[in-house]
């Protein structure tokens, strides 16, 4: 038996109903058997709505019952491996066979190795004749919500596309000893897959791992931050947090998981920024401070379509339900960090989310019931393109195009009125 494709199967089953995280699940795999979790999955995702509308279609005539559904997340590693992977077929299938008389019965694996077979025989063929690219329908529904068909063509090249490590960089270090391009942006990004804790200066705590885009929250803040006041209101794991500290602003970093917070802690301390940091955990919206800040950070929990590079299983699981969910709880802790501006303060709200009511309609509807907060538009020469009529930013993935790509994301600066 083997019980690591076994294990694989259920895992699938767990990540596309949302029972688990990909994250989770990688942290817990053998680090000996987590090059290959990692390869396997990512090419599932990536290739997922392939193999559902155009191979399994071609040999699954029948309806599989719900009782036996576990047959189809067997069905999609298969074709996956056998499609994608260099591994030795016969062996392959027959695994898969074996798992699948173990989850239901002889008629089951027979099934199984109908199909697999049948996809075996036929994979030059499927594979010339493809014509559906990553995304699913649901993913696509809610794009459009917000897109035309061309730009959700462009976008969706990216799913394919390998992502690179962006790496921050405390403002007086630079990178040594690694081959690395400079984005517009500010970030470095990796030419190479290499572990981060062996780059020179990862130990002395020069450098943070950051998508480009991320780092734009902050980035856009143009102007001196030193011993500046600033409220973090969703601050873990603390990318943001460091490039908030290493410009020396004083800072309360606050979120509601704890154990993301011990990865900020843990962060903070390699980086050595921790001398001006207060943290609390605690949800936004019962954060007390009897001052006000100079600068409050929201970065939003959200749909996070735009990290669907990185996250390939979003492209299965995230509905426009999920962004109406998100866009209410956003909606909550921005009201309550406005709250905690003082006159003439700023307020950044931020996104990783490639959905407008989780951005520019969110704050839209914000600015519309607040006329105490005005936009600050986000004006930078490098930028060009990615900054809205409103003067918001809007990141999305082709905006990089010429460096492979990048996360979709939003940002938005408002000033509290005197
Ligand atoms: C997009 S992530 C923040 C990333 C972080 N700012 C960074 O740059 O590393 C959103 C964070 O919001 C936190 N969060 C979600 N709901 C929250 C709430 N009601 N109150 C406080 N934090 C919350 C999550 O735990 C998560 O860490």
């Amino acid at each position: 038996m083997d019980n690591k494709r076994f294990f694989y199967t259920e895992v699938l089953r767990d990540i596309l109903s949302e029972k688990c995280s990909m994250n989770t699940i990688k942290n817990n795999i053998d680090e000996s058997d987590r090059a290959f979790f990692n390869m396997l999955f990512m090419t599932t995702f990536r290739n997922l709505t392939f193999i559902k509308k155009e191979v399994l279609s071609l040999f699954v005539k029948k309806k599989i019952p719900s009782k036996q559904s576990i047959l189809k997340y067997i069905l999609y590693l298969g074709a996956v491996e056998i499609l994608f992977l260099e591994k030795p077929v016969y062996a392959v299938i027959d695994s898969y066979v074996e798992i699948a008389k173990k989850k239901t019965d002889k008629y089951g694996a027979n099934f199984v190795n109908a199909v697999l077979r049948n996809i075996a025989r036929n994979k030059e063929d499927i594979i010339k004749n493809r014509k559906t690219k990553y995304f699913s329908d649901d993913f696509i529904k809610l794009l459009k919500t917000d897109y035309s068909k061309a730009e959700i063509a462009e976008i969706e090249i990216f799913a394919n596309i390998e992502p690179k490590l962006d790496l921050t960089f405390k403002i007086e270090k630079t990178p040594k000893n690694i081959e690395y391009i400079e984005l517009p942006w500010g970030s470095y990004r990796l030419k190479s897959d290499v572990k981060v804790s062996s780059i020179e200066g990862f130990h002395e705590g020069d450098f943070w791992v950051q998508d480009a885009s991320s780092s734009m929250a902050v980035n856009v803040l143009d102007m001196d931050l030193e011993n500046k006041k600033i409220l973090d209101l969703c601050a873990a794991p603390g990318g943001k947090t460091a490039q908030l500290l290493a410009r020396g602003a004083i800072v309360d970093a606050v979120d509601v998981s704890a154990e993301r917070l011990k990865t900020l802690r843990e962060n903070i301390k390699r980086l050595k920024l921790g001398d001006k940091l207060n943290i609390t955990c605690c949800d936004a919206l019962e954060f007390c401070s009897k001052e006000k800040f100079d600068i409050v950070l929201v970065d939003a929990p959200c749909s996070a379509t735009g990290t669907f590079r990185r996250h390939p299983e979003i492209i299965h699981t995230r509905t426009v339900e999920d962004v109406k969910k998100m866009s209410l709880i956003q909606k909550k802790i921005l009201e309550k960090a406005s709250s905690l501006v003082k006159p003439l303060g700023m307020m950044v709200y931020a996104t990783c989310s490639l959905s407008k009511q989780e951005g520019e309609f969110q704050i839209l509807e914000f600015l519309d019931k607040n006329k105490d907060f005005e936009i600050t538009p986000i004006n930078n020469d490098k930028l060009g393109n990615i900054i809205t009529k409103e003067g918001f930013l809007r990141i999305l993935p082709q905006h990089l195009k010429d460096f492979s790509g990048t996360d979709g994301f939003f940002v938005a600066c408002l000033q509290r009125k005197n």
